[in-house]
């Protein structure tokens, strides 16, 4: 169910360095970059499908728990590492729990925010991925 890109660290004895380019390492246009931080631990984040955005998902910092509902099943795993992107196709219900303190989550995306590609409504996304 998840799908993630390794990303190239460009390191040496000063530190590392991920280089995204539009199209290359990201497998769309970006059209957006948005971030989360701040997250207090025991929250609970995401609840919500896109029609059709695609974006990748980045710890920069930190870590957390995704979680993917596909509409069948529910799998989750650990986003702990700043050189592995995480692909959030279309149609893929998604949650985000257990922040650390410093997790900051990058997010590439393809499209301008458009209130009108979210299902937020669980029962709606259900019906929208079995028709
Ligand atoms: P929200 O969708 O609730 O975050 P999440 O579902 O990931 O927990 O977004 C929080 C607020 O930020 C909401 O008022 C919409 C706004 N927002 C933008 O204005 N632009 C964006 O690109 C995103 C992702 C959110």
């Amino acid at each position: 169910m998840f799908k993630f890109i390794q990303l190239q660290q460009h390191g040496d004895s000063r530190g590392r360095l991920v280089a995204l380019e539009d199209q290359k390492e990201v497998p769309f246009p970006i059209r957006r970059i948005y971030y989360m931080y701040g997250c207090e631990k025991n929250v609970r984040r995401g609840f919500h499908a896109h029609k059709e955005l695609t974006q990748l998902v980045i710890p920069v910092s930190g870590s957390c728990v995704f979680v993917f509902d596909d509409g069948q099943s529910r799998e989750e795993t650990l986003l702990d590492d700043p050189a592995k992107g995480l692909l959030v196709e279309p149609k893929m219900w998604h949650e985000m729990y257990d922040f650390s303190a410093d997790c900051v989550l990058m997010v590439l995306a393809d499209a301008h925010y458009d209130e009108a590609d979210y299902i937020r409504d669980y029962a709606e996304f259900q019906e929208h991925v079995t028709r």
